[in-house]
């Protein structure tokens, strides 16, 4: 699949089947954030692979999901829930005035690799930084900036042109929509 077409397919998923993604992969999906551009090449990020299930559940109780879907909707059900977890570390020592650029830039790479091996993920940054940096015993230097969820997907999203709200929403059959301006509201030429 080319690039663009796994940008155009890519969506968040909160919903995961139950078999574990191997270790060697989830190394290669932090490979492709470390390498991703950094301001003045500072490489401030680190990361956590968690997949020892015990702490996968751990951070998971740590995290929020979908706030805009009601009753917690969003959130995975038991049985449906990430199998691992890339936990996006910041050191404090290296940081520039540009890493929430660097952050975005490595998470996206993390993203659409973990996409081209049917990977599904979901990058959260509504979480418990203090109990994740806590359990993970990250040191004082490092800060926690958001962790992205992985696992195989167990449903299939569909983007489609918004209509009056930027809302995501599920359909009566549980289906996740999520709503994207369409290119001729935001792209401009030559001039605004
Ligand atoms: C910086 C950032 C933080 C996010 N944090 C959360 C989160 O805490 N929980 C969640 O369920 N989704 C989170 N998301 C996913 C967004 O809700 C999702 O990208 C958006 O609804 C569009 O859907 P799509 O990713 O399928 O295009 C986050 C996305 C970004 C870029």
């Amino acid at each position: 699949m080319s690039v663009f077409e796994l940008i155009y397919l890519r969506r968040s998923i909160r919903r995961f089947k139950q078999k574990a993604v191997d270790y060697e992969l989830l190394k290669k999906f932090a490979d492709a954030g470390r390498i991703a551009p950094s301001a003045s090449n500072m490489q401030p990020l680190e990361f956590i692979i968690v997949d020892e299930p015990d702490t996968v559940d751990t951070i998971f109780d740590h995290t929020e999901w979908a706030r805009l879907l009601p009753n917690k909707t969003g959130r995975p059900q038991a049985g449906q829930q990430p199998v691992a977890f890339i936990v996006i570390l910041v050191n404090k020592d290296h940081e520039t005035a540009w890493i929430g650029h660097d952050v975005g830039a490595a998470s996206e790479n993390i993203i659409l690799t973990a996409m081209q091996y049917d990977v599904g993920t979901c990058w959260l940054a509504s979480i418990n930084r203090k109990k994740i940096a806590s359990l993970l015993d990250v040191p004082e230097n490092y800060r926690v900036d958001s962790v992205i969820a992985l696992g195989y997907p167990d449903e299939h999203p569909v983007m489609e042109p918004i209509k009056d709200t930027t809302a995501y929403y599920r359909d009566e059959t549980g289906r996740l929509h999520v709503p994207k301006r369409e290119l001729y509201d935001i792209l401009h030429r030559n001039i605004f």
